[in-house]
């Protein structure tokens, strides 16, 4: 008799237990739900490239990024991109860069005439040694860096 009232009873609690849970879970994943967008924002602003923050106008945008190379290469870099293709091995009879036999007679006409036929070119020597985006100062440094390397 008692169980028959009783039984009822509990399953009715249980369920009501089971919905409170729910309830309760529901609304922590409501929280946290909230939490996270808030958290995602802040993430999304951190990680945001710069660019689309600083709009035109804004002092930000008006100085642009400094360009890489600045200012004259170097006599090695010159050379090593663009020298060494023919003056490594001599091609063509090219005084062979580190031989002071090859460069000795060469440096004898004057450093004035080297670089007026580097510049100008001569015989299978083509002007500026095919770097057409060299200055008059970076193919004397070239030379400079040719010859010193080779006395
Ligand atoms: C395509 C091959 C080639 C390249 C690249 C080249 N040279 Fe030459 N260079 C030669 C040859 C060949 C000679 C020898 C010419 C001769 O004496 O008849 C020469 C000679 C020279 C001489 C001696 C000129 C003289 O009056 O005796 C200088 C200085 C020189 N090159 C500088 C340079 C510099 C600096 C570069 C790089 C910016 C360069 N060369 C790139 C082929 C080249």
């Amino acid at each position: 008799m008692i169980a028959e009232v009783t039984q009822p009873l509990v399953r009715n609690l249980m369920t009501l237990k089971k919905a409170t849970f729910a309830i309760a879970a529901a609304s922590l994943m409501f929280v946290s739900f909230s939490q996270a967008d808030e958290v995602s924002e802040g993430v999304q602003k951190r990680i945001a490239p710069v660019g689309e923050l600083c709009m035109s106008g804004e002092p930000c945008a008006a100085a642009p990024a400094a360009p890489v190379a600045s200012g004259p290469r170097s006599g090695k870099e010159i050379y090593d991109s663009k020298c060494t293709t023919c003056h490594a091995i001599g091609v063509s009879g090219a005084p062979k860069f580190g031989e002071a036999g090859d460069w000795g007679p060469r440096v004898a006409k004057g450093l004035d005439t080297l670089f007026d036929h580097a510049w100008n070119g001569f015989n299978a020597m083509p002007p500026k040694g095919l770097c057409l985006d060299c200055s008059e100062d970076e193919i004397k440094a070239g030379i400079e860096y040719m010859v010193d390397n080779s006395k």
